[in-house]
């Protein structure tokens, strides 16, 4: 594991609350490395639902920003994968490469920040972040450096809370409702008040004009809708909410290839 000193306050602030928060993931963790089919977000859902990822990942370089315990990047490498994880809290890293070594699954971890990569330009086929970097780091900086790291063709493919799930939660610790309560134009860095982490949402318009002019072309927006009957741990989105709006979006973009 390679390590990064000098961290801007949002990410030395979301170490520590990643730190502080990574024995709640050990067991979600274990559960998602010994489950060989993607099963995503807070809903799982099944990938034959989402249709998050492409149909061959054999021999694609695979970055995940943000990995935490790595259980994406267990599914990639299964499917063929060359992966890669990066992440900043290294107690998430401890149990990730715990999980590697009892799954007999080796790639590298390394501890960093997903805005200023320790990879090389064009190194990656492949850069994926499920509720990674792409909500707790800032986008105006992750973006580009995924960009910088995929090859012309190579996708981005991130999930995270969808735009609208934001607008409806208060900051009150009770479950979201059907008002919007949150301003949705300058949308951006979000704190709450019980806890010291910061966290980052856009609005589509937003996420679409960033993408574009960091050389992506916006594939998909995949609205995910959790099936009749889910289940979730996290109790601010209630099923019935989930049902009638998406809680959860999934963005693919493109790289561009020069003309
Ligand atoms: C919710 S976990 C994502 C992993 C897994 N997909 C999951 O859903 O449990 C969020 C992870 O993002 C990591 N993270 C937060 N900010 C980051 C940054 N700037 N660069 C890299 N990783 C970051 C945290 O340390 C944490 O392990």
């Amino acid at each position: 594991m390679s390590d990064q000193t000098d961290l801007p306050e949002h990410v030395a602030r979301n170490r520590a609350h990643w730190d502080e928060l990574a024995a709640q993931h050990v067991a979600p963790g274990e559960r998602a490395w010994a489950d060989n089919d993607p099963k995503w977000g807070i809903w799982g859902i099944a990938e034959a639902e989402a249709k998050l990822l492409p149909d061959d990942l054999d021999g694609l370089d695979v970055i995940e920003l943000g990995c935490g315990t790595a259980y994406v990047s267990s599914w990639l490498a299964r499917r063929g994968a060359t992966v890669t994880g990066i992440d900043n809290s290294p107690v998430q890293l401890e149990t990730a490469a715990r999980l590697q070594r009892e799954h007999d699954l080796a790639f590298p971890l390394h501890l960093g920040n997903a805005e200023d990569l320790p990879f090389e330009d064009a190194s990656f086929d492949l850069a994926i972040s499920e509720y990674g970097a792409c909500l707790w780091a800032d986008p105006y900086k992750w973006v580009p450096e995924a960009a910088r790291v995929l090859r012309p063709g190579g996708r981005l493919i991130f999930l995270t809370n969808s735009a609208l799930r934001l607008l409806c939660e208060a900051d009150d610790g009770n479950p979201i409702g059907d008002r919007l309560v949150r301003s949705y134009f300058g949308m951006h860095r979000v704190e709450w008040s019980d806890d010291d982490s910061v966290e980052f949402h856009l609005t589509h318009g937003d996420w679409i004009e960033l993408l574009r002019s960091n050389g992506f072309e916006v594939e998909a927006l995949r609205e995910l809708r959790p099936p009749e009957g889910a289940t979730t741990p996290y109790t601010e989105v209630p099923l019935e909410w989930a049902r009638r709006w998406p809680s959860e979006e999934a963005w693919i973009a493109r790289l561009r290839e020069p003309a």
